[in-house]
């Protein structure tokens, strides 16, 4: 955990990927969201830029998680870039067997919320 904290202390921005767990969520997460808000002085996910994003086998891209890593994310001071929004629904389909994005319309997607949180990132560093 303490690697993670630094991690996360170093990062230019930081990148998560989510999946969903009863329209929620998970809980290993949000302990991991928690672990590095601790101690809160220093915090290290305060004023750091985050990008978040998730992929599930069901239709709704892990919106509903999304929203409550965001939730989380704010209470913690943590700069979550507001759009674009990045969810990938009936994830088997978009994915070759080799894991590979395999779907040229997500790859697409994904190459646009990578290229924004990028300038994302860029914009908070001044
Ligand atoms: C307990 C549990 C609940 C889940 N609930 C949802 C859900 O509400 N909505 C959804 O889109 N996917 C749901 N999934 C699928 C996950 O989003 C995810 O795609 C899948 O579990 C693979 O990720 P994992 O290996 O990190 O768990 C659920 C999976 C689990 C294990």
């Amino acid at each position: 955990m303490l690697e993670l904290k630094q991690a996360v202390r170093d990062a230019d921005l930081v990148i998560l990927a989510t999946p969903e767990y009863n329209a929620g969520l998970p809980g290993v997460l949000k302990n991991a969201v928690d672990w590095v808000s601790r101690p809160p002085r220093p915090n290290a996910w305060e004023g750091r830029p985050v990008a978040v994003m998730g992929a599930t086998p069901g239709g709704f891209g892990t919106a509903l998680a999304q929203l409550q890593l965001r939730s989380a994310l704010a209470h913690v001071g943590a700069l979550v870039m507001p759009l674009p929004r990045f969810g990938v629904s009936q994830a088997h389909r978009a994915f070759a067997e080799d894991g590979s994005l395999a779907d040229p319309a997500t790859a697409e997607r994904l190459e646009r919320f990578l290229g924004s949180a990028a300038t994302w990132a860029a914009r908070l560093a001044g």
